[in-house]
C-alpha cells in the first residue's frame, strides 16, 4: 500500500508522501495545506495545548474505536493513517452555531485573547467522550495540566468546563443553567458522538492485512509496519542509519534533532500493544502512557499488585493527558537510554521494582535485561517489545515520588522510587532506592540501600543512617555545574535621584538589606506574527501587535517606504503583556523585508524559542536598601538603590519610566525618602515592558520593607503600613480595616500559627500586601462609528488593540448605551494605521477607557446629526434612514489625547491576603487562599474586570515562583529557553480558594462612566507570595535549629530549589515524629 488515509471534520485525505516534507506535522498539515486556521500553535513542543485536536481510531489489540485528544503539533502527519480527526471547525463555529462546550466556555468568560481557546475545548470534547459524557470535577480539574493560558488566570475555565461534571457543584450548575442562549446539552452530540464516529475504508483489520504503508518522498521514506517482523524487513531493507522508529512522537517536544531520512511508524504493530496479566503483568512497548495507567487502574486491587496505585499517581503526574494518550513506554525508554540525563519517570518506576524489559534483535531474538543492563544496552537496530511489572506480595512496601517546578506538567527536578520488602518484625530485608535527575550516573543508591538492611524501616535511626549513605552517595554530585545569571560587565546609567525632604530623629531600628525581583517572559500564546504582502504602492501588513504605528514607521524605514504606503492592520491580538509593543515591530521588519524583497506574501510565526532566546522580557530588579524606623515601626529614613535590567539597549528601562518612582514615593510617606535609580546594560536581549513594567518592581520593593520592619518591630504588618500611610491615601485606613475583617485575617492568623507549632514539615504563612496603582491616560486614540442605512446596524473601529482585555466588547457596550440601541446592534471592526492612523500603544492598562472615552465623543456627534430625525416612537432604524435620504453623513470619529481633552490621571487601591502551605521536604507550595481586592470604579463589565483581575494576579505568582529565566553564565546563552524548561503557573498552580471583590459603591470622578482599569494592577499584590514564602522558610528553618536574628535574603524567583537552599536542611534534625 503506498498511501494514508484519514478523515478531517469528516472530509477524507489521502497521501503518498510526496506532498509534505519529512517533518510536518498534523498541525502544519491542518493549517497549511487545508487552512483550518482554529487549531492554533505555539511552543511546537506539547508544552502549550494551543494545537490540541480530537481523534478516533481503531485499537489495534481491542479492536474498538477509541477517542482521545492529541497535541497536532508533535504529531506527524503521516502518523494519522486510519484516523478521524475533529478540529475546532468540526464542533461549531458562529455560521452553524457554537458546540455547548465552546458556548459554555464563553458564558463563563472562559476565554480572553481566545487563543488558548480551541484547544482547551478540544481537550475537553476529547475527554468528555472518552468517557462516555461521565466525568466528575475532579477528573476535569486533574486533566489540563498540558494546556496553558495566559489571561484568564484557569478559574473561568475550569468552572465551566467543571460544570458539565455529574457532580458538579450546584452553584456552576446553576449558573450553566442561566446562561443566556446556550444550547441544549443534547447538542454535544454534534461534531461527533462515541457511536457516530464514520469508518474510514474498511477499518484498521483490514489496513493491518493490506501489510505495510510505504510512502515515499523526495529526500524520505515513511513507512507503516503491523507486525514487529515488518520492522525487521524494512530496517534490513534501508539499513539503520538515520533511521528512526515512530511511535506516537512525542519525543519531538524534549529533544528534537529533525527527521531522520527513514521513518518507522510502529503505533499500530500489535505485538507491541498487547497488555496482559500472566505472572507479571505484560505491557507491549508501543501501549500508552494512558493505557499503562489503565492497567494500573484495573490491577491495583489485586494484592500482588497493590504499588501499582502509586504508579497510576506518579504517572498522572508524567506529562499531560494528550502526550500520554500516544506517547509509549518504549519511546520514553528509548529516551532514556538515549539520554541517560533525561529523568525519565517510567524509567524510574521499573527500575524500582526491578521490572524486566524486553528487547527484541533483526533475528527476532529476545533479551531480557534489568533496567541498569536496558541502560547499558545499544537499541540500534533493536525494538524495545515490552516491559514486565513483577507481582510484589504484601510484604513489600513502594513509595514513588516527583518533585516539580509547577504542580503539573513538569519535567522531574527530583524523583525517587523506594521499594521496601520488609519482614514481620518490621525490619527490612532488602531495599531499593531509585533516583532520577540527582546526578549523572545515579540511578539507585546502593549505599543507602545497604545501611537500611536489617533496621525496622519506621525507625529514627534508619532514616539516618540512609541520609549519611545518600551524603556520602551523593558528593560527587555537589561539583555539578550551577548556573547563575549572566553579568557579562555590565554598563550603568543613574536615571533618578530623589533627595529626601527631611531626616527623622527617633531612630530604634536600623535595617540594611538587598531585594530582587526576577526577569519574566510575557509567553503570550500567539508567538510574534505577522503576514505582509505587497500592494501596488507599497506594503499591507496584518501584525500581531500592540502598536500597529510603531509597524507602520519601522517598516517604512527599514524599506524606505512613505508611511502612507505601509499599511498595518490588527484584528486581535492572541495575549501580550506588554510583549508586542514595541518588540512586534522587529517580526514586522523581517517579515516586510522578505515580502518586499520576493515580491509576494510572506508570513512569519517566530517560535516560541526564538522569542525566549532573542526578544527582550521583564527585566530583573535589584535594590539594596538601608532605614531607620521609630518603635512603631515609622520610616525615619529611607535609602534605596535600585538597578533595572535593561538588556543590551537602555530603551524601555522601566527606571526612567515615570510610574516607579511615583509607586516608591506615594503610597508610604516618602518625605524622608533618599532614592536612586539605575539602568543596567548587560549582555542580554533588550529587555521590554511587560505586565505592570515599573509599578510591580516599585510596589514590591516597598511591600518587602513594611514586612521587614513589622518583623524586626514585633508589630502587626497592617498596623506598619499604616503608620506610614502618607497622607493623600487616608482613604486607604477604611479599605483596610474592611478587607482584614472580609478576609479574617486574625483569626486566621492564629490558625496559621498554631499549623506551624504542631507540624514540623509543613509550614503555612498568611502575609497581606497593599497596593496603590497610578493610571494615566495615554492618547492619541481615535473611533471611527458609522450607521448603516440598510438595517440601522452600527460599525465600530477604534485604535486600541482587542487582546482579551475586552476593549471590543466595553467599546461596543459604551456605543450601545451612547446610541441607545442594543448591543447587538453594534459590531466592531479590528484597527488599521488608516482608519486610526497616529494611534498609540494599546498599554498601560488605560486605552479600554480612553478608547471608551473617544466611542462617547463620536457617538455623541453622530447622535447630534441624527436628533433633528428623532420623532416619537420612531425606531432607531428608521431614524438612521430618514438622516440617510437627507444626505446626512452617517460616519463620525473622533480622537482624544489626554492634553486635549484634559483626561486626568488617577489611582486603583487594592489590597491581597494571601496564605501558603510550603511542603518542607520537597520545597513545593500551595496557595491555599488568596483574598484580592480591588478599586475598580463603576465596573464597565464586572465578569471581563473579574478575568482581568484573576489573570493579573495568577501572572503575578508566576513572576515570583515557578517563572525562572537561566542563563548559562559564560556565554550569557539562555538556558530555559523552551516549555520544557520555562514555567509559567498552569492551572492546578491557581489559588485554590481564590475570592476578588470590588469596592463597593465606587466611582471614578476621573474615569469613563466613573470605571477604572483592570488589566495589570492586581500583578503587582502578587508579590504577597514571596513574602508568605519567605515567612514560612524562616519557620522551617527553626525545625533545623537555625536562630535567625537577621533578615534572611533570598533571591527570587522562589523556586523550590530556592527555598530548599535558603531552608539549608540539616539531615540530622530530620526525624519521623
Ligand atoms: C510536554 C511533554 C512533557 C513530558 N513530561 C514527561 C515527564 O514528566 N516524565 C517523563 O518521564 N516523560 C515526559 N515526557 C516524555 C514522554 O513520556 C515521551 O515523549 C514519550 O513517552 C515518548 O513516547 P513516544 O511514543 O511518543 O516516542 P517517540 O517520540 O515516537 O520516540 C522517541 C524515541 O524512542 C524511539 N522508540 C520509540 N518506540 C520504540 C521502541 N518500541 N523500541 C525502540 N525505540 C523506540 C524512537 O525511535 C525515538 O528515538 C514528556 C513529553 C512531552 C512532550
Ligand atoms: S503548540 Fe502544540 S502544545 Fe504548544
Ligand atoms: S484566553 Fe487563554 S491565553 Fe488568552
Amino acid at each position: 500500500m503506498d498511501k494514508i488515509v484519514f478523515t478531517v471534520n469528516g472530509d477524507e485525505y489521502t497521501l503518498s508522501g510526496s506532498e509534505v516534507s519529512p517533518e510536518t506535522t498534523l498541525n502544519e498539515f491542518l493549517r497549511d495545506h487545508l487552512h483550518l486556521f482554529g487549531t492554533k500553535a505555539m511552543c511546537h513542543e506539547g508544552g502549550c495545548g494551543a494545537c490540541v485536536v480530537a481523534v478516533a481510531h481503531t485499537h489495534p489489540v481491542s479492536k474498538e474505536k477509541e477517542i482521545f485528544s492529541v497535541n497536532s503539533c508533535l504529531v506527524h502527519v503521516l502518523s494519522c493513517h486510519q484516523w478521524e480527526i475533529t478540529t475546532i471547525e468540526g464542533l461549531g463555529n458562529r455560521r452553524v452555531g457554537y458546540h455547548p462546550l465552546q458556548a459554555r466556555l464563553a458564558a463563563f468568560n472562559g476565554t480572553q485573547c481566545g487563543y488558548c481557546s480551541p484547544g482547551w475545548v478540544m481537550g475537553m470534547y476529547s475527554l468528555y467522550e472518552r468517557a462516555g459524557r461521565k466525568l466528575s470535577a475532579a477528573e476535569v480539574e486533574r486533566s489540563f495540566g498540558g494546556h496553558v493560558c495566559r489571561c484568564t488566570g484557569y478559574r473561568p475555565i475550569l468552572d465551566a468546563f467543571k460544570s458539565f461534571a455529574g457532580d458538579a457543584d450546584p452553584g456552576l450548575a446553576a449558573r450553566a443553567a442561566r446562561a443566556p442562549g446556550l444550547p441544549d446539552v443534547e447538542d454535544l452530540s454534534r461534531g461527533c458522538a462515541p457511536g457516530d464516529w464514520c469508518v474510514i475504508g474498511a477499518g484498521a483489520a483490514a489496513a493491518a492485512a493490506a501489510g505495510v504503508v510505504a510512502l515515499r518522498g523526495d529526500r524520505h521514506r515513511w513507512y507503516k509496519a503491523y507486525t514487529v517482523k515488518d520492522v525487521f524487513t524494512i530496517l534490513a531493507r534501508e539499513g539503520t542509519s538515520d533511521c528512526m522508529l515512530v511511535a506516537g512522537n512525542t519525543g519531538k517536544g524534549v529533544f528534537w534533532t529533525g527527521a531522520a531520512r527513514v521513518q518507522v511508524d510502529i503505533a499500530s504493530v500489535e505485538e507491541l500493544r498487547e497488555c496482559r496479566r500472566d505472572a507479571n503483568l505484560c505491557l507491549g512497548a508501543a501501549a500508552s502512557l494512558t493505557e499503562m495507567m489503565d492497567q494500573c487502574k484495573k490491577w491495583q486491587t489485586d494484592s500482588d499488585f497493590r504499588y501499582l496505585e502509586e504508579f497510576h499517581q506518579h504517572l498522572d503526574l508524567v506529562a499531560h493527558v494528550s502526550v500520554r494518550n500516544i506517547g509509549t513506554i518504549g519511546g520514553n525508554l528509548a529516551m532514556k537510554n538515549k539520554h541517560p540525563e533525561f529523568p525519565s519517570d517510567v524509567f524510574l518506576l521499573l527500575d524500582t521494582v526491578q521490572a524486566t524489559i524486553t528487547v527484541v534483535n533483526s533475528l527476532l531474538e529476545k533479551k531480557e535485561l534489568s533496567p541498569a543492563d536496558f541502560l547499558l544496552e545499544d537499541l540500534t537496530g533493536k525494538l524495545i517489545s515490552k516491559v514486565e511489572l513483577p507481582p510484589l506480595g504484601a510484604d513489600n512496601l513502594v513509595r514513588t515520588y516527583k518533585v516539580m517546578a509547577r504542580a503539573q506538567n513538569a519535567v522531574a527536578v527530583v524523583n525517587a522510587g523506594f521499594l521496601f520488602r520488609v519482614d514481620g518484625a518490621g525490619e527490612v530485608r532488602a531495599a531499593t532506592l531509585a533516583f532520577g535527575n540527582i546526578c549523572a550516573g545515579l540511578q539507585r543508591a546502593r549505599r543507602a540501600e545497604e545501611a537500611l538492611r536489617g533496621r525496622r524501616l519506621c525507625a529514627d535511626d534508619a532514616l539516618q543512617a540512609a541520609l549519611r549513605a545518600l551524603a556520602a552517595e551523593l558528593a560527587p554530585a555537589r561539583g555539578r555545574l550551577r548556573v547563575s545569571d549572566a553579568n557579562l560587565g555590565p554598563q550603568v546609567r543613574l536615571d533618578v535621584t530623589v533627595q529626601r525632604q527631611r531626616r527623622g530623629l527617633d531612630v530604634r531600628h536600623e535595617l540594611a538589606g538587598s531585594f530582587n525581583m526576577g526577569a519574566q517572559y510575557h509567553y503570550s500564546l500567539e508567538t510574534q506574527s505577522c503576514h505582509c504582502e505587497p500592494t501596488e504602492r507599497g506594503l499591507r501588513l496584518r501584525s500581531a501587535t500592540q502598536w500597529p504605528d510603531r509597524v507602520q514607521q519601522a517598516v517604512a524605514g527599514v524599506l524606505r517606504l512613505r508611511a502612507a504606503d505601509v499599511q498595518v492592520e490588527t484584528r486581535h491580538v492572541g495575549g501580550a503583556y506588554g510583549g508586542k509593543a514595541s518588540r512586534s515591530a522587529l517580526a514586522a521588519c523581517a517579515c516586510a523585508l522578505a515580502a518586499a524583497r520576493l515580491g509576494r506574501p510572506a508570513r512569519l510565526a517566530l517560535p516560541l524559542r526564538d522569542g525566549l532566546r532573542a526578544l527582550g522580557k521583564r527585566g530583573e530588579f535589584e535594590a539594596t536598601y538601608s532605614l531607620g524606623a521609630d518603635a512603631a515601626g515609622r520610616l525615619q529614613r529611607l535609602d534605596v538603590e535600585y538597578y533595572c535590567d535593561c538588556g543590551c539597549s537602555f530603551n524601555e528601562s522601566p527606571v526612567g519610566a515615570v510610574k516607579m518612582i511615583v509607586v516608591l514615593r506615594s503610597l508610604y510617606a516618602s518625605d524622608t525618602f533618599q532614592l536612586k535609580g539605575y539602568s543596567v546594560r548587560t549582555d542580554k536581549p533588550s529587555n521590554t515592558w511587560c505586565r505592570a513594567p515599573g509599578t510591580a518592581e516599585g510596589t514590591a520593593l516597598m511591600e518587602h520593607i513594611m514586612e521587614r520592619i513589622a518583623l524586626a518591630t514585633g508589630r502587626d504588618p497592617f498596623e506598619v503600613r499604616l503608620a506610614n500611610l502618607a497622607p493623600a491615601h487616608d482613604d486607604m485606613r477604611d479599605v483596610v480595616a474592611a478587607f482584614r475583617r472580609d478576609c479574617d485575617f486574625d483569626r486566621r492568623l492564629l490558625a496559621v500559627d498554631r499549623f506551624n507549632a504542631d507540624n514540623a514539615w509543613r509550614k503555612r504563612a498568611l502575609k497581606a500586601t497593599l497596593m496603590w496603582y497610578p493610571v494615566d491616560a495615554a492618547g492619541p486614540f481615535n473611533v471611527v462609528v458609522a450607521a448603516y442605512h440598510g438595517d440601522g446596524s452600527v460599525a465600530l473601529a477604534h485604535a486600541g488593540i482587542e487582546m482579551g482585555q475586552g476593549i471590543n466588547t466595553k467599546a461596543a457596550q459604551v456605543c450601545a448605551h451612547e446610541l441607545g440601541v442594543p448591543l447587538d446592534t453594534v459590531s466592531v471592526r479590528g484597527t488599521d494605521t488608516f482608519t486610526s492612523p497616529n494611534a498609540m500603544v494599546t498599554s498601560g492598562s488605560s486605552t479600554s477607557e480612553t478608547v471608551a472615552f473617544a466611542t462617547m465623543q463620536a457617538c455623541k456627534e453622530l447622535k447630534r446629526r441624527l436628533d433633528p430625525f428623532r420623532k416619537d416612537g420612531m425606531t432607531w432604524k428608521c431614524v438612521v434612514k430618514e438622516a440617510y435620504k437627507a444626505g446626512v453623513d452617517l460616519q463620525a470619529s473622533y480622537t482624544t489625547h489626554p492634553s486635549v481633552d484634559k483626561l486626568k490621571p488617577y489611582s486603583v487601591y487594592g489590597a491581597c491576603c494571601l496564605e501558603v502551605e510550603l511542603d518542607v521536604l520537597t520545597g513545593q507550595h500551595v496557595v491555599r487562599r488568596a483574598d484580592i481586592f480591588e478599586d475598580t470604579g463603576f465596573s464597565l463589565n464586572p465578569d471581563i474586570d473579574v478575568g482581568q483581575v484573576e489573570g493579573a494576579f495568577v501572572m503575578g505568582l508566576g513572576l515570583w515562583t515557578s517563572e525562572h529565566l537561566v542563563h548559562e553564565p559564560a556565554s550569557g546563552r539562555l538556558l530555559t529557553d523552551s516549555s520544557w524548561l520555562y514555567k509559567p503557573p498552569g492551572a492546578q498552580d491557581i489559588p485554590r480558594d481564590l475570592r476578588v471583590a470590588f469596592r463597593r459603591n465606587s466611582r471614578n470622578a476621573a474615569g469613563v462612566l466613573g470605571s477604572k482599569a483592570t488589566g495589570e494592577p492586581a500583578l503587582v499584590l502578587a508579590v504577597a507570595v514571596a513574602l508568605a514564602l519567605h515567612h514560612t522558610i524562616l519557620e522551617a528553618r527553626k525545625e533545623f535549629g537555625y536562630v535567625d536574628d537577621e533578615w534572611l535574603h533570598i533571591q527570587s524567583p522562589y523556586t523550590l530549589e530556592t527555598i530548599l537552599n535558603a531552608i539549608s536542611p540539616k539531615t540530622e534534625y530530620f526525624k519521623l515524629k
